[in-house]
C-alpha cells in the first residue's frame, strides 16, 4: 500500500453513524484492500459520547468538539450524519473550505441548499458523496448518474419513503386503519422524528429533487411542484383499488416529454402487474426508464442503520478511488425547457365521494363531469352504507388535473354530497 493513508472524521454518532463504525469494525481490511490504502476512522464527534450504541469503538477517538475534525489537516474526508439544516450546512461548508471531501445522507439539506453545496464543492475542488440520501442502501444515485449516463432519462417513478410504503402495505394486507399502522411504524423506528415528513410526502419530495437533478440535470425546488401525502387514503380506497387490480403507492414522479418536465409526489394507483406494485413494506424501489436501456428497477432497503451505512462507506471508497477526477451531477446540459404546472398533468383518476342515497344524485355528478369533458370508465357503489349516506367510487378516462380539480370543487358544493371528494391518480 504505497499511497498516503486516508483519515476519515465522522460527525454524528446516531443510528447511521453507529452503522458506519460497525461497517469499519466488520470490513476495514476489505475496504483497504479495495482502495489499496490504509483508511482510518480517526475521529467520531457527537454531543453525546456517553450512551452505549452497542458497537465497539476506541473511546480515544470520541469527542464532543467538532473542530477536532474540521481543524485537523490530516482528516481527508468528513462524514456528516447529524441531519437537519443547521449546523449541518455550516459543518459541510467549513469542511469543504478546508479542502476536505464530504459524505452525507442529509436529503433535506441537499434538497434545500443544492446549489450552495455544489458550488462550494467545485470552488474547493472537493467531492461530495450522497448515495445514502435517497433509497438508503440501494445503489441508486451512482448508477443513475454514471452507469446510465449513456441514456436520455425518460421517466423516474420512485417509492422512496419506507414509512409511507409500510403504512400502505399494512393497510392493504391487514385491513388496519391509517392511524393504527402509523403508530406501529413509529414504534418500529421507521418514521422520521416528525412523521408528518413521511406521511405528507415531504421526505419523498426532497429525495425526488435529488433524483430529478441527476436524471434530468435540473434542480427543481420543492415549492415548484405538487406534493401530496397519504393521510387521506382510507381502507375503502385500498379495497376499491384492489377491485380494479391495483394497489396504492406514494409515488415520486419525474417524467419528460417534448422537453417539458413533470415533477410530482402523490398517492397513485399502480397496476398489480407493474414491478413497483411488488415493492412492499418498508422497502424502496425506483423504476427508471432510459431511452437506450429501457426500464430498470432498483430495489432494496431504503432506510436503516446498516443499509444506509453501506451507502455511506461505499461513497468513502468511491471518493478515495476517484479523488482527483472531477465529477458532474446529472447531465451537464439539460434537455428541459419547461417545468409543467400540475394543472397540465393528464392522468386517469379514481374518485371517492360520499353521497345521499337517493334518485338524481348521480345525474348531477355526471352533469358536472361531462361539462368538464371528463368521461367515466367505471363506477361502483359497493362501500359500506353509513346512515343515509353511501360511498361511491369511479375511475375516469384520461383527464387533465385542471378539469378534475374544477370538477371536485363543483361536486363538493352539491347538497347531496357529504364532505370532500378524494381523488387518486392512476399510473
Ligand atoms: N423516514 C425515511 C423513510 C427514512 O421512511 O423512508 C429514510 O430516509
Amino acid at each position: 500500500m504505497a499511497n498516503k493513508e486516508i483519515n476519515v472524521g465522522l460527525i454524528g454518532f446516531g443510528t447511521i453513524g453507529s452503522g458506519v463504525v460497525e461497517t469499519f469494525n466488520l470490513n476495514q481490511p476489505l475496504i483497504e484492500d479495495k482502495v489499496q490504502r490504509k483508511v482510518n476512522l480517526k475521529k467520531v464527534v457527537d454531543l453525546d459520547i456517553e450512551t452505549d450504541r452497542g458497537v465497539k469503538i476506541d473511546p480515544k477517538i470520541l469527542s464532543t468538539d467538532v473542530n477536532e475534525i474540521l481543524d485537523d489537516p490530516d482528516i481527508d474526508i468528513v462524514i456528516e450524519l447529524i441531519g437537519g439544516y443547521q449546523p449541518a450546512l455550516k459543518f459541510i461548508l467549513t469542511a469543504m473550505s478546508k479542502g476536505k471531501h464530504v459524505v452525507t445522507a442529509n436529503k433535506a439539506l441537499l434538497a434545500k441548499h443544492w446549489e450552495e453545496i455544489m458550488e462550494a464543492a467545485e470552488k474547493n475542488q472537493v467531492r461530495i458523496g450522497f448515495e445514502a440520501s435517497v433509497g438508503g442502501g440501494i445503489p441508486l444515485l451512482k448508477p443513475l448518474n454514471e452507469s446510465l449516463a449513456a441514456n436520455k432519462i425518460e421517466a423516474i417513478y420512485g417509492i422512496i419513503n419506507g414509512t409511507a410504503n409500510y403504512i400502505l402495505t399494512k393497510m392493504a394486507d391487514e385491513q388496519q386503519d391509517f392511524e393504527e399502522v402509523l403508530k406501529e411504524a413509529q414504534e418500529k423506528g421507521y418514521a422520521e422524528a416528525d412523521p408528518t415528513f413521511d406521511i405528507k410526502g415531504h421526505d419523498t419530495a426532497q429525495k425526488l429533487i435529488i433524483l430529478t437533478k441527476l436524471g434530468f440535470g435540473v434542480y427543481v425546488k420543492q415549492e415548484k411542484f405538487h406534493v401530496e401525502g397519504i393521510t387521506r387514503i382510507t381502507l375503502d380506497d385500498i379495497e376499491y383499488a384492489k377491485e380494479l387490480g391495483c394497489c396504492i403507492k406514494l409515488l415520486a414522479i419525474s417524467t419528460i416529454k417534448d422537453e417539458e418536465l413533470e415533477v410530482r409526489v402523490h398517492p397513485t394507483m399502480v397496476d398489480e402487474k407493474h414491478l413497483l406494485a411488488s415493492v412492499n413494506d418498508v422497502f424502496n424501489g425506483v423504476y427508471i426508464i432510459g431511452d437506450v436501456v429501457g426500464p430498470v428497477l432498483m430495489y432494496g432497503a431504503g432506510a436503516g442503520m446498516m443499509p444506509t451505512a453501506s451507502a455511506v462507506v461505499g461513497d468513502i471508497i468511491d471518493i478515495i478511488e476517484e479523488m482527483d477526477s472531477p465529477i458532474t451531477y446529472g447531465p451537464p446540459q439539460t434537455r428541459v425547457t419547461k417545468i409543467k404546472g400540475m394543472d397540465e398533468v393528464e392522468s386517469k383518476y379514481y374518485l371517492r365521494l360520499t353521497v345521499i342515497d337517493k334518485p338524481g344524485v348521480l345525474h348531477s355528478i355526471s352533469g358536472i363531469l361531462s361539462y368538464l369533458n371528463i368521461s367515466v370508465d367505471s363506477f361502483s357503489q359497493k362501500g359500506h352504507q353509513k346512515g343515509e349516506f353511501v360511498p361511491i367510487f369511479m375511475v375516469t378516462h384520461q383527464a387533465t388535473e385542471k378539469n378534475i380539480q374544477e370538477a371536485v370543487k363543483l361536486i363538493e358544493k352539491l347538497d347531496t354530497v357529504k364532505g370532500e371528494v378524494v381523488f387518486i391518480r392512476l399510473l
